[in-house]
């Protein structure tokens, strides 16, 4: 199978890691791909978003499969601009058709979904300017601290957690009447807050049958302790102690299994992941957000901890044959840190050269490129995220001192990260 995976982050790279393990595939190209992914593969460069130059490459490069990575090819509809063209219709898409994808896409969709399916979730309502009155009102009356959504796609940053009703009437009023996030937050969803622990559940589905890929924890906040701002992802673990074969039977009794139904029965055509973002409020899990792709970090310790060929199970979903497959995975646990630019979050320079990379050829180690880029015989900083060094071990503490050990040999400017991955469930 020749294989075409978009994007170009560290859930890119796991993925270029695994696909290329499977001898099914026979060529793997990545668009846009990073300094990582060209040891798998050949990056090519054009936007995960250029539907015209990607269905030109596929055709130049005979391409059987399409892999899309990241959430927004498929909001804005990569499914669908293949299936509807005689000439793209026979090449395999794994990713949910444009109207499947407001499940991440659109959060009052996704709400309304669970409300249809009986799923569990925080109570809500939404909001425009047509009931804006009547929101305020309602904000006035809600407990706190309140959550505000942004309907739309915002870059991982249309969710405010109001402390007091002062902020929650000024976020509202900025994401209604000011367009803070653009059109993404013409509406807005106010929710419920909801205290507990989250967790990351990863469902492959061919829309009629579902696998359980390993599940995992994120670390969002850039300090140690959980402490500070919201980024992308600072490291994640899995498994996740909490979650145990009696939580993990709840989750797929109460949420996926009718998250699978409704998508059946709706017939939404989707062919790819659901992530589905979980809290345990007091043992009973409730969801936060559904997203139609794999997470970041995440992917970084779900891949490897996933022993099945990845190209048979994608060839599966592809032709509806997942009722056959079974996944299989590796009991040791995995943890990955990230090393991200100095400044991080906020502003940070890009283009210093990272160093000690050559050295590192162990098995039992991956260190994944999330932003990064080649220049001669240099490998360059090229974002935020720079690097995720996913280690395996017996447990997670173990996995994560495996892990920091060999951060020690990588250096490259300003490099910062968090010590404290998977802290909550050291021994
Ligand atoms: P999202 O962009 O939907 O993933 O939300 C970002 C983060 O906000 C989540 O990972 C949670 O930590 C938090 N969050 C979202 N919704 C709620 C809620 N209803 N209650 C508590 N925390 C929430
Ligand atoms: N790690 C969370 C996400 O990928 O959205």
């Amino acid at each position: 199978m020749k294989i075409l995976l978009l994007g170009s982050g560290g859930r890119e790279h796991a993925l270029a890691w695994k696909l290329s393990q499977s001898p099914d595939c026979t060529s793997l190209y990545i668009a846009p791909g990073n300094a990582g992914t060209q040891l798998h593969g050949v990056n090519v460069d054009i936007s995960p978003v250029d539907f015209p130059a990607i269905k030109q490459f596929c055709f130049d490069a005979k391409i059987d499969m399409v892999v899309v990575g990241p959430e927004e090819p498929l909001v804005k509809g990569i499914y669908d601009y293949f299936t509807s063209d005689v000439d793209l219709k026979s090449i395999y898409v794994i990713g949910p058709s444009a109207q499947a994808a407001k499940l991440e896409g659109s959060k009052a969709f996704a709400k309304a979904f669970m409300y249809r399916h009986n799923i569990p979730t925080a109570a809500y309502r939404e909001f425009d300017l047509e009931n804006y009155a009547e929101g305020i009102t309602y904000l006035q009356a809600q407990p706190i601290p309140i959550v505000l959504k942004a309907d739309g796609l915002a870059a991982g940053k249309g969710v405010i957690i109001a402390q007091n009703h002062v902020e929650a009437m000024a976020e509202f009023e900025l994401m209604i009447q000011q367009s803070k996030f653009g059109e993404a937050s013409k509406k807005v969803v106010v929710e419920e807050f909801l205290t507990g622990v989250e967790l990351s559940v990863f469902v492959l589905t061919d829309g009629n049958d579902y696998l359980v890929l390993p599940e995992a924890k994120d670390y969002k906040r850039i300090g140690e302790g959980d402490a500070g701002l919201n980024t992308g992802g600072m490291g994640a673990v899995s498994p996740v102690p909490f979650a145990d074969s009696i939580f993990m039977e709840k989750v797929r009794t109460r949420i996926i299994e009718p998250t699978i139904r409704g998508i059946r029965e709706e017939k939404l055509d989707y062919k790819g992941f659901v992530f589905i973002g979980i809290i345990s409020v007091n043992n009973e899990p409730y969801v936060i957000e559904y997203n139609c792709r794999l997470g970041d970090p995440e992917t970084e310790v779900v891949l490897p901890r996933l022993k099945n060929d990845l190209v048979h199970l994608f060839r599966a979903v592809a032709e509806g044959t997942l009722k056959d497959m079974q996944v299989e995975i590796d009991n040791r646990s995995a943890a990955t840190v990230m090393l991200v630019s100095g400044g991080y979050p906020g502003n940070y320079e890009k283009g210093f050269e990272i160093h000690g990379l050559d050295i590192l050829n162990e098995d039992d180690v991956m260190v994944f490129h999330a932003g990064t880029k080649q220049k001669e015989n240099a490998i360059l900083t090229n974002g935020g995220r720079v690097l995720a060094v996913t280690a395996y071990g017996p447990g997670i503490t173990e996995a994560v001192k495996r892990s920091l050990k060999i951060i020690e040999f990588i250096e490259f400017d300003g490099m910062y990260y968090r010590k404290d991955i998977g802290y909550e469930f050291s021994l």
